[in-house]
């Protein structure tokens, strides 16, 4: 089977899994105990902190371990909206956030939430967001880059026009961690979230930065770990586990996004037989992440090109084009204002550290094979 889902999660790194192994097993003690079993991870959890902070250009004190981005984008709102910059109830997110920030959002009572589609680019019209902003106006939630169809959004735009309505703006980095250097970035959100298992770490850890000048309330009271930003005994062994997968992508990241250009290409060009067929979703190429490819076949449903896909021995996606368990569509689609047969239509491909040219045109070509096979 070869593998075009990296977007919805990677294997684990081998190196990474060392330090797991190693990590889980020498510093195995409680980072909160006092004795010196319990200080070692201690130690070494900071080393973390701080290496991690390094790659990403904060302050380590506004830097906080999580179980994932699902509850680093939960806790990171709940934070943000106990400190408001000014009174008002009134939130602004896009329609294309992962289902972590609908969820937290929903839940809120009292507040008023604008949810922006984007434009057929799969941006954000900040021209738009502008317009969306009242006087009432506390959050802007955007994420970074979309999960389904790669596009990177205007986070300078976006955080330039929320320091000048004095409006907290946090954004969903998980995507972009490890792909993009987002140190020029992270210095102007209220707050981001990222997450291990999309670099190579492992599943089920993850962290989230707030700007450590916002004077925060703890979501769970009594809560001592993570100085009272989240319960639990902390995952000492995956969090330096992402940190080796962390720094291995970091140092890679450039060679990467070259290596996925040229994929991306390659790609394109093995689809020509049935050009008239494919409608790819993105921006243009300084907005787009070249390893996901978001895309629809006229007249074909989805999930019924996964499965084929899946019979030939490629792993693609629907995106969460049919939100499994939900058979509702797509976030993405609706952001861009696709009718419900388009959503239908809906797949994605997403490349790797170990895809190759071979594996990109071979999918191509069985694409090619199912469709000109279903056309006739
Ligand atoms: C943009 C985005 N945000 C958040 C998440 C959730 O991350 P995690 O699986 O670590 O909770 C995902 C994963 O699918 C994602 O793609």
């Amino acid at each position: 089977m070869i593998y075009f889902d990296f977007a919805a999660t990677t294997p684990l790194d081998s190196e990474a899994a060392e330090v797991f192994v190693q990590a889980s097993t020498e510093y195995f003690g409680n980072s909160s105990s006092l004795h010196d079993i319990g200080g070692q991870s201690q130690d070494l959890l900071e080393n973390c902190r701080q290496e991690l902070a390094n790659l990403l250009g904060i302050n380590q004190k506004g830097l906080y371990f999580t179980s994932g981005g699902s509850e680093g984008n939960f806790l990171a709102i709940e934070a943000l909206l106990s400190a408001p910059k000014k009174p008002g109830k009134h939130i602004i997110a896009g329609l294309a956030e992962h289902s972590s920030i609908h969820g937290v959002l929903n839940r809120l009572e009292g507040y008023s939430i604008t949810f922006l589609p984007f434009k057929a680019s799969g941006l954000i019209d900040v021209e738009e967001l502008k317009r969306t902003i009242t006087s009432e106006t506390v959050l802007v939630a955007i994420q970074h880059v979309n999960s389904e169809i790669g596009t990177i959004q205007p986070i300078e735009d976006i955080a330039r026009i929320c320091r000048e309505n004095n409006i907290h703006f946090h954004s969903d980095f998980v995507q972009s961690f490890g792909k993009i250097d987002v140190r020029s970035l992270t210095q102007l959100v209220s707050s981001f979230s990222f997450s291990g298992h999309k670099i190579y770490g492992p599943k089920g850890v993850g962290g989230v930065y707030i700007d450590p000048t916002i004077s925060w309330r703890p979501f769970f009271p009594g809560s001592s770990h993570e100085k009272g930003f989240r319960p639990g005994t902390v995952n000492v062994p995956a969090i330096a586990a992402m940190t080796a997968a962390a720094q291995k992508i970091h140092g890679n990241s450039e060679q990467n996004y070259v290596k996925y250009l040229e994929l991306r290409t390659a790609f394109m060009e093995s689809l020509k037989p049935i050009n008239e067929f494919v409608h790819i979703h993105q921006a243009d190429s300084a907005s787009q992440l070249p390893s996901i490819i978001g895309l629809r076949i006229s007249g074909i449903e989805g999930q019924w090109m996964m499965l084929e896909c899946n019979r030939y021995g490629f792993a693609i996606s629907t995106g969460s084009a049919c939100q499994i368990g939900l058979q509702s569509p797509a976030k993405v689609t609706q952001a861009l204002g696709l009718s419900p047969q388009e959503a239908k239509e809906f797949i994605r491909i997403s490349f790797g550290t170990s895809t190759n040219r071979e594996d990109v045109v071979k999918l191509g070509e069985t694409i090619v094979d199912i469709v000109k096979k279903f056309k006739r």
